[in-house]
């Protein structure tokens, strides 16, 4: 089977290493793909969001399955256009997708599921924002409504401070038109974990939970980033857990999207807070986390080319996903700077010593070749330095000395990636 996966980051090279192991692949392409992923597939000049260039190439290579890693693409209609050709797509259309982009779309499709989630209410009016935050007390959580690059959320501790994030994002529009309107939600206390279920329209199959670091800083301070580090299994995630998430909300949304017509279609991914009277739903994302993907696929044991075809054929009922029985870690290095202004093009060495190290992964993030074969860096997030090992303990050890062994003065990363489960 010949596939394509888009993207071109440490999510993307995870899931063409996994791929690239499937008895059943012939071919394996990825757009734009990075210094990394071209190890285990050929990478194309095309770019993720050029979506006419990659249905043309797919349908020139008789690509039997597209693979969407990032939002951006499905939001643009990656998959429609796909399916318009006859092509196979992992991922949902673009009506579906709106579960990512629209905070208040997934509040309103998790109430008609009855899927737990956060209390909330949006306002289009500053002032009527205001008022309700002042009847409601703190702590409590401001969101700008639309697309914010993950920065859009404020926690707040005080009615002040939420009243002061109110004026920065409906009235300085520090996000820009994601601030027309905000949805202001009760704040969750808990421990929050990742929840990935492969979904093909009506039958989800469940995947497996990871914990990430969004925080740049060590303790979990400073500035929200895409991701520093992620484990998996997470500790906290029990199988209860699990089969009252599937129950109470990732079943349920998705016969809500079904009945709305716009059925689900790829992986959702439930950004869930572990709270005293259960999991409740935070968001969905609709595609899987990066950095939470390089851990899952360490651990996948199953072929995951069939699960992804079944996901986008109609076709999971009766599919079965195995684990194996291991821990696994990513810490992720990014250059200095990130999530802020960073250079670009510092080099990297000591790769192959890294990879070297038994159980240690090294998935690239934000690479590209030199033309001396060098690595460099080319992003915030460079690379996914990962291990899978019996225990999270030995995971986290084998990680960091594979981290040890990479010479890259620009770069840096986190110490403390698995801290609460460790
Ligand atoms: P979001 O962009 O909706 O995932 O929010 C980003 C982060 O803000 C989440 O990962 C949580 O840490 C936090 N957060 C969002 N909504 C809530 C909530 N209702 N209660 C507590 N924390 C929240
Ligand atoms: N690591 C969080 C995300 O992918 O959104």
């Amino acid at each position: 089977m010949k596939v394509l996966v888009v993207g071109g980051g440490g999510r993307e090279h995870a899931l063409c290493w996994k791929l690239a192991q499937s008895p059943l692949l012939t071919k394996l392409w990825c757009a734009p793909g990075n210094a990394g992923i071209a190890d285990v597939a050929e990478c194309v000049p095309v770019g993720t969001e050029d979506i006419p260039a990659l249905v043309e190439f797919a349908r020139d290579h008789g690509v039997e399955l597209v693979v969407a890693g990032p939002e951006a693409p499905l939001t643009l209609g990656l998959a429609d256009a796909c399916r318009a050709a006859g092509i196979p797509c992992f991922g949902p259309s673009q009506q579906a997708a709106a579960l990512e982009g629209s905070k208040t779309f997934t509040k309103q499709v998790a109430d008609a599921a009855g899927a737990p989630t956060a209390a909330w209410a949006r306002f289009e009016d500053a002032d009527a924002a205001r008022a309700y935050i002042r009847a409601q007390g703190a702590p409590i959580v401001v969101k700008a409504d639309g697309l914010a690059a993950g920065k859009g959320v404020v926690v707040a501790a005080t009615v002040e401070e939420a009243e002061a994030a109110i004026a920065e994002i409906m009235e300085d529009r520090v996000h820009g038109s994601a601030g027309a309107s905000v949805v202001i939600e009760e704040c969750l206390i808990g421990e929050e974990a990742s929840f990935f279920a492969l979904c093909d329209g009506t039958v989800a199959l469940p995947l497996a939970a990871a914990q990430d670091h969004k925080r740049v800083g060590d303790g979990d301070t400073g500035p929200n980033t895409g991701g520093m580090g992620a484990y998996s299994p997470a500790p906290a995630f029990t199988p209860a857990i699990e089969a009252e998430v599937m129950e109470r909300i990732i079943n349920p949304c998705l016969a809500e999207m079904a009945a709305r017509g716009t059925p689900f279609t790829g992986v959702l991914f439930a950004g869930l807070m572990l709270t005293a009277q259960g999991p409740k739903l935070i968001e969905f994302n609709v595609r899987f986390g990066d950095p939470e993907c390089q851990t899952l696929m360490l651990r996948l044991h199953s072929d995951l080319l069939p699960l992804l075809l079944a996901a986008a054929q109609g076709s999971l009922a009766g599919h079965h996903a195995e684990w194996r029985d291991d821990h696994a870690m990513v810490v992720v290095m990014a250059t200095r700077g990130y999530p802020g202004a960073y250079a670009k093009g510092s080099r990297i060495n000591g790769l192959d010593a890294a990879a070297a190290i038994p159980d240690a992964f090294v998935f690239h993030a934000g690479t590209v070749a030199g033309e001396d074969g060098a690595v460099l860096a080319s992003g915030g997030r460079v690379l996914g330095v990962s291990a899978r090992a019996a225990t999270l303990a030995e995971a986290r050890t084998t990680a960091y000395a594979a981290v040890a062994a990479i010479d890259w003065p620009e770069g840096f990363c986190r110490q403390d990636i698995g801290w609460r489960a460790l």
